[in-house]
């Protein structure tokens, strides 16, 4: 029995008693067998969550590039490491070999040293999804710096909070990008940003749009000419199992996004672990994941999980819909993608459109189906599993977070059967625990309460960059002794979860974790209003929507109130990004509240959802007669 690739549901639950059982002995196998260490570790696991402190594979020393490039070319130099598919079919895919990788990430990874980029150093990486993104990636941790990447669809200020919250050294960025029909100009966004960013000291730019832009004497550079120069071997730098991979940040129920701290060898491990199993992949698969790499799952599931097992990993620059909906399939087919990992959102955008522009193209090649984000409902489920997988693919239903680093609960395509609307059973290294309000575990089956994990698992995001505060109250406070996830769930009776959504201030819309605070921070810096507060409200396509409602400072026409909707769109656009924008406004004279003066979002959110039959109580409000309003004149 192999620890690291499970072939049948019995082998699944000996392997995740194994793990619970003795969980160093399970990693340790794993890490030994699959990977090149320079030095073998000291310990396996040191971890308390009260600190909270987690430790794997101490004393161990490695450079993760070897693992995903190096190792790999005695026996795959000329096997496709990356598939370039760019925006626009007409343009030619680029086919770049592990060989060819491991030269373009060697000469960047000499550019940045001779920019003066140094270990530890952080690089903000502001690119689209061309391949010179997963190049600075690697190139980065080929040299030991922390990278940060950051959505492309972010505004100026939403980058400059990032780059200044974890002083990153440089940016990298390219003239613009493409979108479908539309270019964007990525780098009139940078030069924006950084004027309230004075650490910055070079820009890197990747031309792209070969769009006329502006370059700043003595801070921006074009890398090419650089590139041209530098030499393809770069030694890596040899880095504790514990140094920092990458900060990537993600939004919190309140104020600032959340650097979460990845380090080296713990998310190598886990990465390469989940992607061999929940996709079963094999050698001469072409796996396939549609997230930008500005997400965590592009990091772990376009970069280093699939190139830690010398797979094969698609990068696809465009949209779903250009030149038309039947985008994605025609490149299914193109490529024989055999793996396919979307979003429920955009299969219930593809659902929406005539079937013709998925049978027209040939997806025999595929074998598996991945879904992740949000939970997937089960008309998205049974149309995905019917018009795609034909009824033979098996879709596996991955939840996981930023914070997880990896997928935790999933099916094994062919061997967990799947259900809709489940991810079925934690993957083996993985403990999970529902817990009641009274911080109680609920034992049992047939059960639902707030997930909870009570046992470190090796990827797990170890601190919030520069606050290990707020990374202990975020997640280990509400429950002693446990890694509280922020999402509700329930277990069947034969130990099935299913995620139910989340039960704090974060809203998932398309797929986006979007933190009610930020957005409500923006809205209030109209001059304009006075308060606000964001509930999120079901959407066919989005998953959820987002509804404010908004108090003005002096209640005005409704032609003046139509120009508001659009200004605060505008100003939530300018501070986060046009994916935060809200679909309702609401105006109103007060917002429900309690005695504390807490705004009260389960009314807000029930009448949102035009669910307004009950209520709940209402008495404790301070303002009780604030509802009656609100619930006359919801949109
Ligand atoms: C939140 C994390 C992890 C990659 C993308 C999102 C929700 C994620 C599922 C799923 C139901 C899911 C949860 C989670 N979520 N996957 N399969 N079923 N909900 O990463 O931006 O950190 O968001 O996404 O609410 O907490 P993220």
């Amino acid at each position: 029995m192999s620890n690291y690739h499970i072939k049948n549901l019995e082998e699944y639950f000996q392997v995740h008693r194994k793990s619970v059982r003795n969980p160093e002995l399970f990693w340790e196998e794993i890490a030994e067998e699959h990977f090149l260490w320079r030095k073998r570790w000291d310990k396996v696991l040191t971890w308390d969550f009260k600190k909270p402190e987690v430790k794997w594979f101490e004393g161990a020393k490695l450079n993760i590039t070897e693992n995903c490039i190096d190792r790999h070319l005695r026996i795959r130099g000329d096997k496709t490491a990356i598939l370039f598919e760019p925006n626009d079919p007409k343009e030619t895919a680029q086919h770049i070999s592990y060989r060819q990788l491991y030269e373009r990430v060697n000469q960047l990874a000499n550019v940045l040293k001779e920019q003066g980029i140094k270990k530890g150093d952080r690089v903000c990486i502001y690119l689209p999804m061309i391949p010179e993104l997963a190049i600075s990636t690697l190139a980065c941790a080929r040299i030991g710096a922390i990278h940060s990447v950051v959505f492309a669809g972010f505004s100026a200020m939403a980058l400059s909070t990032r780059v200044n919250d974890s002083d990153c050294k440089m940016v990298i960025t390219s003239d613009g990008s493409y979108r479908g029909t539309k270019t964007i100009d990525l780098k009139g966004i940078v030069d924006d940003a950084l004027k309230e960013c004075p650490g910055v000291e070079t820009v890197l730019v990747v031309k792209r749009i070969h769009s006329e832009i502006e370059m700043k004497n003595g801070r921006d550079k074009w890398l090419q000419p650089l590139l041209d120069k530098a030499a393809t071997e770069c030694e890596p730098e040899i880095m504790d199992a514990e140094d920092p991979l990458f900060i990537l940040y993600t939004s919190g129920s309140t104020g600032m996004p959340k650097g979460m701290v990845h380090t080296t060898a713990g998310y190598m491990v886990y990465t390469a672990y989940t992607f061999k199993n929940v996709f079963q992949y094999r050698e001469n698969d072409i796996f396939w994941c549609t997230a930008d790499i500005g997400w965590i799952t592009g990091h772990s599931y376009i970069v280093y999980g699939p190139l830690a097992n010398g797979a094969t990993s698609v990068m696809f620059e465009g949209v779903p819909n250009y030149p038309d909906w039947g985008r994605f399939w025609e490149i299914v087919a193109k490529h024989k993608v055999t793996q396919f990992y979307t979003a429920p959102t955009a299969i219930r955008a593809l659902a929406k459109e005539k079937l013709d522009c998925v049978e027209r193209h040939d997806l025999s090649s595929l074998k598996v189906l991945g879904s992740v984000g949000e939970p997937i409902n089960e008309e998205a489920w049974h149309w995905y599993n019917d018009n795609i997988g034909k009824k033979k693919s098996p879709i596996v239903d991955t939840w996981w977070q930023t914070e997880t680093g990896g997928i935790m609960i999933s099916p094994i395509p062919y061997i967990t059967p799947t259900k809709p609307t489940y991810a079925t059973f934690p993957l083996p290294g993985i403990q999970l625990t529902l817990m009641d309000e009274h911080g109680e575990e609920i034992t049992g089956n047939q059960v639902d309460g707030r997930l909870c994990i009570k046992f470190p698992w090796p990827s797990m995001a170890r601190t919030i960059w520069g606050n290990h505060k707020r990374y202990k109250e975020t997640y280990f406070s509400t429950y002693e002794n446990q890694y509280f996830t922020g999402d509700g769930a329930l277990r069947d009776e034969v130990g099935y979860y299913r995620i139910t959504g989340r039960v704090d201030d974060v809203i998932i819309v398309s797929g986006h974790n979007l933190g009610t605070a930020p957005i409500e921070d923006s809205i209030n810096e109209h001059p304009a209003v006075a308060e606000s507060a964001i509930v999120g409200f079901p959407h066919d396509i989005k998953g959820n929507a987002l509804y404010g409602y908004v108090i003005l400072k002096e209640t005005g026409e409704s032609r003046v109130h139509d120009n508001l909707r659009k200004e605060i769109n505008q100003i939530i656009t300018e501070h986060i990004g046009p994916i935060a924008k809200l679909d309702k406004i609401q105006f109103t004279s007060g917002l429900p509240k309690t005695r504390s003066g807490k705004i009260m979002r389960r009314i807000l959110r029930k009448i949102a959802c035009n669910e307004t039959d009950n209520l709940g109580d209402t008495s404790t409000l301070l303002n009780p007669e604030v509802v009656q309003e609100i619930m006359d004149n919801a949109l």
